[in-house]
């Protein structure tokens, strides 16, 4: 009657893959509890961690739990606890987390009467709430696991990617927060014919790397340049991060879904320890506070 879920942090965009790639981090995640109650609907009964809404209406977790239970309708309801370790506001899917786990964990509870497709479809309701529009590239990698690219939203259509064997993350997160729905509204709507080309080379590229395990491919398809020239401008030392974890021999470095969290993509732990040790070296020296985590994708 009672299950406890780790809801894992994940890694929107990839580069070039706008709303379309991410990939889950094996290391990072919140912790939630779902519990079934007799007393119907859903009720959050405790939160720890970072100061967010109890009411299900306001909450991440809440409105993607209150999509599946109105699908569902069952004859009783769910409490839930939430533990949060990712900072709302990081770029590496602190929403999504919360709304993947209480959607995830009532599945269970249920007997999983729905698929991945069906659960990432609720917890993109709970997304909508923080980031003022459904999108689905964090909620996917967090329910099918390794990377995943959504090929459309309505209907929505997930594929999952194959992850090579020695890959490795190294996420940057200096502490201040970027908020999504304004990290959105800088874009451009419209973008030069050549640099949708150049783009979507890299995503078909970066696509056939993890196929193939080619580290050099996926290196070389690591590029950005719809959205990153816009937002790095939103996260202090940027290019000195990337130029750091380049130096040191990371196969790419880009932002974060939205931001202000940076990653970095690795060949084997032995280089991700050594990137995130250089990172941390010429970060300190910012003075922004900061957090680094190696993760196996
Ligand atoms: N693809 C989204 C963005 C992810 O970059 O805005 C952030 O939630």
């Amino acid at each position: 009657n009672e299950i406890k879920i780790f809801s894992p942090a994940t890694v929107a965009n990839v580069s070039c893959g706008f709303d379309v790639l991410g990939f889950c981090l094996d290391t990072i995640g919140d912790e939630m509890v779902i519990r079934k109650t007799d007393k119907k609907g859903i009720h959050i009964t405790r939160i720890e961690g970072y100061d967010l809404p109890f009411e299900a209406e306001n909450n991440v977790a809440g409105v993607s739990a209150l999509a599946l239970f109105e699908d569902a309708q069952p004859d009783y309801g769910f409490e839930i606890e939430i533990y949060k370790n990712i900072k709302p506001g990081s770029g590496i899917g602190s929403s999504s987390a919360s709304a993947v786990g209480s959607v995830f964990g009532m599945n269970e509870l249920l007997g999983q009467p729905y698929n991945k497709t069906q659960l990432t479809n609720f917890a993109m309701k709970g997304e909508a709430l923080a980031s003022q529009c459904e999108h689905a590239d964090n909620i996917a990698p967090a329910i099918f696991g390794g990377f995943t690219l959504v090929k459309s939203v309505a209907p929505l259509e997930v594929l999952q990617l194959p992850t090579p064997k020695d890959l490795f993350a190294v996420i940057i997160h200096p502490q201040i927060e970027v908020k999504t729905s304004e990290s959105r509204a800088i874009l451009p709507k419209q973008i030069p014919l050549q640099d949708a080309i150049t783009q979507w080379s890299n995503v078909g590229s970066l696509v056939h790397a993890l196929h193939t395990s080619d580290y050099k491919l996926l290196s070389r398809s690591l590029t950005d340049v719809v959205v990153e020239p816009h937002r790095s401008k939103l996260i202090p030392h940027f290019d000195v991060i990337r130029q750091t974890a380049l130096d040191n021999g990371a196969l790419g470095c880009g932002i974060s879904g939205s931001g202000p969290s940076i990653f970095n993509l690795c060949y084997g732990h032995r280089n991700a320890k050594s990137v995130a040790k250089a990172i941390k070296k010429v970060y300190s020296k910012t003075g922004i506070p900061f957090v680094v985590y190696v993760s196996k994708i």
